[in-house]
């Protein structure tokens, strides 16, 4: 697209303060992963040659979710034009198109970031990003000439009445020419209600250097920041948006949309049905024609074609659902492996184990895989018939087509087609039920009449 190369500059050394978190703010999720893991994937469709974060002291975790990137450290934070110093740094003598994003922003498009850059192509050396929030807040104002053009950012600490009256705001995303606005970083001066470096005032020094300016529109959604735990809010509401027209897209039915939750990640197949209050957390794939049924959570779990899910199950990291399968309610898989056609209906913990095709595993039936220290796996035979309430200590295999009987404590392995029960004997006393009952009468009876003599 362009011929220039192109590096991309993620500013994130500011403090976060009205997160009030001990998590760094562009790690918070957003749509299941830390907020700059979302803007390190978007820039990658730009093909960047060289991607710095600019982060405070000690923040290698802020640096590792932008892998692969190059660190800038800022300390203290002086303000946005002072960080970007820091990346001209790390930068050296980089010669090409800049991009500067706010890790704080998360959900740009790459598209809009390629319209951004074409601003650059016209000719201009700066590439500002607008937009028109319904509540433009404590956003920096675009100042625009009697021509339409772009004049200057105010911010909001120090705008006017008239100034803060500007319906148009800055996303904080800009696109320049790298050596045009290095060249104007030692200009900018921290003269302003915040005592900072503000990046933004590059625009009125731009346009007293003659610099061409371009600006590009981008959609509220894609550009709100995240300060607060409302905007965190605010940003989840719009990536769940996306994700949920998304999934429709793909052909998958969504009954009830607003209540289904996914991540950045989730994969579904055509003719999917989610039903009402499911949950996608990351790691998800779910093939064709599979049903989601309401009120399920899955986790880094493989459903395959056709397979029905839930309702109220849950599936954990490692969980694979092969075709056809039937996982119900109450149940939790964790790294299982669930042959095809196996059912797993009702009430029932299935963790370190493979089912095999065909199995049939009655409620209540738990793999006792952990023994306070390790974890051990359980084997069971396609076929196979585990009846309810059985414990399956592991490490144990139940053979193909072997039978456990209900109430087993299976501790040793159960070989092919054999029948495995280990309940005690059950004692059977002839006539002893109404036995039973005569005595139980008996004795409610005197206990009645011992209570009416102490109340008289
Ligand atoms: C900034 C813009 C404002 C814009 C808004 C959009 C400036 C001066 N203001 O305001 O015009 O409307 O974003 O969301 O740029 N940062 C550093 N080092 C610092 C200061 C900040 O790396 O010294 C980083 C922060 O971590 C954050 C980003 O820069 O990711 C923006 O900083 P923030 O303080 O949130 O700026 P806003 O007041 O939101
Ligand atoms: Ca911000």
């Amino acid at each position: 697209m362009s011929s220039s190369p192109l590096a991309i500059v993620i500013l994130a050394a500011g403090i976060g303060s009205r997160m009030k978190s001990t998590l760094h703010k562009v790690l918070h999720p957003v749509g299941g992963r830390p907020m700059i893991a979302h803007l390190r994937e978007t820039v990658d469709e730009l093909g960047p040659a060289r991607v710095v974060v600019v982060t405070g002291p000690g923040a290698d975790a802020v640096v590792a979710a932008a892998a692969p990137a190059e660190a800038a450290v800022q300390d203290p934070p002086l303000g946005t034009a002072d960080a970007v110093a820091k990346a001209k740094a790390v930068l050296g003598d980089f010669d090409g198109d800049l991009i500067v994003l706010y890790g704080d922003a998360p959900l740009v498009e790459a598209e809009t970031l390629k319209r951004l850059l074409a601003g650059l192509r016209g000719g201009a050396k700066l590439a500002l990003l607008g937009f028109r929030p319904d509540d433009p807040a404590q956003y920096g104002r675009l100042v625009l000439d009697g021509a339409g053009g772009l004049e200057r950012i105010v911010e909001f600490k120090d705008a006017s009445a008239a100034e803060r009256a500007i319906g148009l705001c800055n996303a904080g995303i800009l696109a320049a020419d790298a050596r045009s606005l290095f060249a104007l970083l030692p200009r900018i001066d921290n003269r302003n209600a915040k005592g900072e470096y503000y990046l933004t005032d590059a625009v009125a020094l731009a346009r007293e250097e003659g610099f061409g300016l371009a600006l590009a529109e981008a959609a509220v959604h894609e550009v709100q920041g995240v300060n607060t735990r409302a905007d965190l809010a605010a940003a989840e509401a719009a990536v769940q948006r996306l994700y949920r027209r998304r999934a429709l897209d793909a052909g998958v039915t969504l009954i009830d949309p607003e209540s289904v939750y996914f991540s950045f990640d989730t994969d579904l197949g055509p003719d999917v049905v989610v039903e009402p209050n499911v949950v996608f957390a990351p790691g998800v794939t779910v093939g064709p024609g599979a049903r989601i049924r309401a009120f399920s959570h899955l986790e880094g779990a493989r459903v395959a074609a056709s397979a029905i899910i839930g309702p109220f199950a849950r599936l954990r990291p490692g969980a694979a659902i092969a075709e056809k399968a039937h996982v119900g309610n109450f149940v939790e898989i964790k790294n299982a492996v669930i042959e095809a056609g196996a059912k797993v209906n009702h009430l029932t913990y299935i963790g370190d184990a493979r089912v095999g095709a065909g199995a049939n595993i009655g409620a209540g039936t738990i793999t006792c895989n952990y023994d306070g220290f390790g974890k051990y796996h359980t084997e069971i035979g396609a076929g196979a018939f585990i009846g309810s309430n059985t414990a399956l200590v592991a490490p144990v295999t139940v053979g193909a087509g072997a039978i456990v009987g209900a109430g087993s404590t299976i501790a040793r392995d159960v070989a092919a087609g054999e029948l495995a029960v280990t309940r005690a004997e059950q004692a059977a006393v002839a006539g002893g039920a109404e036995r039973f009952r005569a005595r139980a009468r008996a004795k409610a009876a005197t206990a009645k009449a011992a209570r009416a003599k102490g109340v008289s």
